[in-house]
């Protein structure tokens, strides 16, 4: 069954394939494919950032097909400090409308406050520090009209309209976004080069 879309003529990476289907907690599927994304050559020593850390299921994933990555995860209130180490990862404990960030990214991962303003800012003040070619994925833009079809309505596609506004608004091919992939709930984009 055809879980996700990839854009006709898109170009990924194995690691950028596995990063798609790790954010989408698609364990099956990353599974099968940790191997591959862990030494892949194209993106060796990526720098990610994951806004919105939770319990860490993100990151765990992310750090799996990513090994040799710089992972920063960002949350107001991480509970799994206690992880960072087995993780290898930065974090900052902070709300993300705050952070100064300044270095250059290669995948943003954005899953933490859901409402517009909160969405709008992570994009403005993250996004521009994404390379070109980099990937920003934005977790519960809600999921394709495909996928419903396929899976059925199991789920009420009811997205918070936040993360789907913002996304609208701010990533479009005239502000450099290209429409990557659709995993699950996550729209993805390239920046365009
Ligand atoms: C949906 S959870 C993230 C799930 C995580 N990616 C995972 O894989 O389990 C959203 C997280 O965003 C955090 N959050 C909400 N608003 C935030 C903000 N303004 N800045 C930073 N983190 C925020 C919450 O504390 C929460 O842990």
């Amino acid at each position: 069954m055809m879980l996700w879309q990839v854009v006709p003529g898109a170009m990924l990476s194995r690691r950028e394939r596995f990063w798609l289907v790790a954010m989408g907690h698609r364990l099956e599927e990353m599974v099968r494919t940790a191997d591959a994304a862990a030494s892949d050559p194209v993106t060796p020593d990526p720098l990610i950032v994951n806004i919105g850390v939770y319990k860490g299921a993100s990151m765990h994933c992310l750090r799996k097909g990513s090994p040799g990555a710089t992972l920063v995860g960002i949350d107001v209130g991480v509970s799994m400090v206690h992880a960072a180490d087995v993780l290898r990862a930065e974090l900052i404990v902070r709300d993300s409308r705050k952070v100064k960030w300044n270095r250059p990214i290669d995948l943003l991962f954005v899953d933490g406050g859901h409402t517009y303003e909160v969405v709008r800012s992570d994009i403005e003040r993250f996004g521009p520090h994404v390379v070109a070619g980099g990937i920003m994925a934005l977790h519960d833009y809600g999921r394709s009209d495909e996928y419903i079809e396929e899976r059925g309505r199991r789920r009420p596609n009811r997205p918070p309209l936040g993360v789907r506004k913002a996304v609208d608004e701010l990533c479009t091919e005239d502000q450099g976004w290209e429409v990557l992939a659709i995993v699950d709930s996550i729209k993805a984009f390239r920046k365009a080069v």
